[in-house]
C-alpha cells in the first residue's frame, strides 16, 4: 500500500545478498524505519519484540527467518535450530506454524546445497501468495460493503479492531482490504478504530495507515464500539484473526469477543477476514485449545508516546506496584460471527462452511 504516495510491503529481500527488510512497527505512528535482519536471530527478535506482527506477517517472517538460519548453516542441525528458534517466538498467530512446518517438509528432503535457494524461492512465494489472499479478500468484502452502500446509506461505517490492515500482512491487509477496495471503488466508507489497549495497534497502526491511504476514519477507546452501535452508527464490523479453528470459533486480539457480544445484542453484522493459512484445522474447539499469549504487564502500566516537544518516551499510568495482567487474545465463538470472509470467498462460521470452502483441508487434522 501507499506511504506518502510510494508503494510498500512489509518484508522483502533487500541488499542482494539475502539479507532481509522489514519495517520496525514498534516506531509508528512517529517513525517510518526499516531493519536488515540478516540472521535467524534478527528474524525471531524482529517477531517475539513485535518490530513485525500481525499472523500473516508473522508467517512469512518466519519463512524469511528459515532462509537466513540455513543461508549460515543448510545442515540437518541448521535446519532444526532454525526451526526451534522461530517457533518459541510468539504462540498465538497459526500462521507461524504453518509456515515453518511448510519450509522445513520442502527443506529436509533435499540436500545442503541446495536449500538455500529452494528457501528463499519459497518464501518470496509465500509473500506473493499472502498478497494474492489479501486482494482476493478484499474482493469479496467489497461486496459486503458495497450492498451495505446499496441499501441507500450516505456513508458505510465499518468498526475494526486491532490492526489486520497490510502492516499487519504482505499487502492490503485482511479486515481493511475489503475498505481499501471500497474506498478505491469510490463507495464513501468511514472506520471506526479501536484504539486496541495495551500496545495501541488500532490509533497507531490502522489510524496510520488509513491516513496514509486517504480513507477517513475515527479512533475511539475500546470501550466505545458498544455505544456506538446502540444508537446506529456502525454499519458492520470486520477483524482479522489469528488463528480459526476448524469449528469457526476465532481467535484475535483481546477485547475482540466484546465487539461480537455487542454486535450480537444489536443486529450488526460481525466479519471476521482471514486468509486459509490462519485456519487451524487440527482444532475443533477454539476457547479451549488454542494458546492465549500473556505478555509483560508493563505493557498495560505504561505507554509509550510523543511529548509535545517531539521526544518519544515511555510513561508510567498506573498506581505504583499493582500488578497488572496482560492477555494478548480471546476467543469469539462462532455463534456470534456473521461470516468468515477468505480468499475463496464467504463462508458461515462452523465446521460446514469452512469444509465447504477448503474441501480439500476439511478433516485433515494437519495445520
Ligand atoms: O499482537 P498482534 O499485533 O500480532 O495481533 C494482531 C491481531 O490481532 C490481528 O487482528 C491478527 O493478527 C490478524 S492480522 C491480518
Amino acid at each position: 500500500m501507499l506511504v506518502d504516495g510510494r508503494h510498500y510491503r512489509t518484508i522483502w529481500p533487500a541488499g542482494g545478498g539475502g539479507d532481509v527488510d522489514i519495517i520496525d512497527q514498534t516506531l509508528l505512528p512517529h517513525e517510518l524505519a526499516t531493519v536488515r535482519l540478516k540472521s535467524v536471530a534478527d528474524a525471531a527478535r524482529a517477531i517475539a519484540d513485535m518490530l513485525v506482527r500481525g499472523a500473516p506477517l508473522i508467517g512469512a517472517t518466519a519463512a524469511y527467518g528459515m532462509c537466513l538460519g540455513v543461508r549460515a548453516d543448510a545442515s540437518d542441525d541448521g535446519l532444526r535450530s532454525a526451526y526451534d528458534a522461530l517457533i518459541r517466538t510468539r504462540p498465538t498467530a497459526v500462521n507461524l506454524r504453518w509456515a515453518l512446518d511448510g519450509m522445513r517438509d520442502l527443506l529436509a528432503p533435499l540436500s545442503p546445497g541446495e536449500r538455500a535457494e529452494a528457501a528463499y524461492a519459497r518464501a518470496a512465494e509465500i509473500c506473493d501468495q499472502d498478497v494474492e489472499m489479501c486482494s482476493a479478500i478484499g474482493d469479496h468484502g467489497l461486496g459486503l460493503i458495497r450492498a451495505a452502500w446499496d441499501e441507500g446509506r450516505e456513508t458505510v461505517n465499518v468498526l475494526t479492531h486491532c490492526n489486520a490492515g497490510w502492516l499487519a500482512t504482505v499487502d492490503w491487509g485482511t479486515a481493511l482490504a475489503p475498505v481499501y477496495k471500497a474506498h478505491d471503488a469510490g463507495i464513501p466508507v468511514h472506520v471506526w478504530v479501536d484504539e486496541t489497549r495495551p500496545r495501541n495497534q488500532g490509533s497507531g497502526l490502522t489510524a496510520w495507515e488509513l491516513g496514509q491511504h486517504g480513507v477517513p476514519h475515527t479512533i475511539i477507546v475500546d470501550s466505545a464500539g458498544g455505544h456506538l452501535m446502540q444508537h446506529g452508527r456502525v454499519d458492520l464490523c470486520i477483524t482479522g484473526t489469528d488463528r480459526t479453528a476448524a469449528s469457526g470459533d476465532v481467535c484475535n486480539k483481546i477485547g475482540t469477543y466484546l465487539k461480537a457480544l455487542a454486535a450480537h445484542d444489536n443486529g450488526v453484522p460481525f466479519y471476521v477476514a482471514l486468509p486459509g493459512p490462519t485456519i487451524d484445522w487440527t482444532i475443533s474447539d477454539g476457547l479451549g485449545e488454542i494458546p492465549i499469549e500473556e505478555r509483560d504487564g508493563a505493557e498495560v502500566t505504561e505507554i509509550r508516546g510523543r511529548t509535545a516537544s517531539g521526544e518519544v518516551t515511555v510513561v508510567s499510568i498506573a498506581a505504583p506496584g499493582s500488578p497488572a495482567a496482560n492477555y494478548a487474545f480471546d476467543v469469539t465463538p462462532a455463534r456470534l460471527i456473521t461470516g468468515l470472509i477468505t480468499e475463496r470467498g464467504i463462508a458461515e462460521a462452523s465446521a460446514e462452511g469452512l469444509a465447504g470452502l477448503y474441501p480439500e483441508r476439511a478433516g485433515s487434522g494437519n495445520a
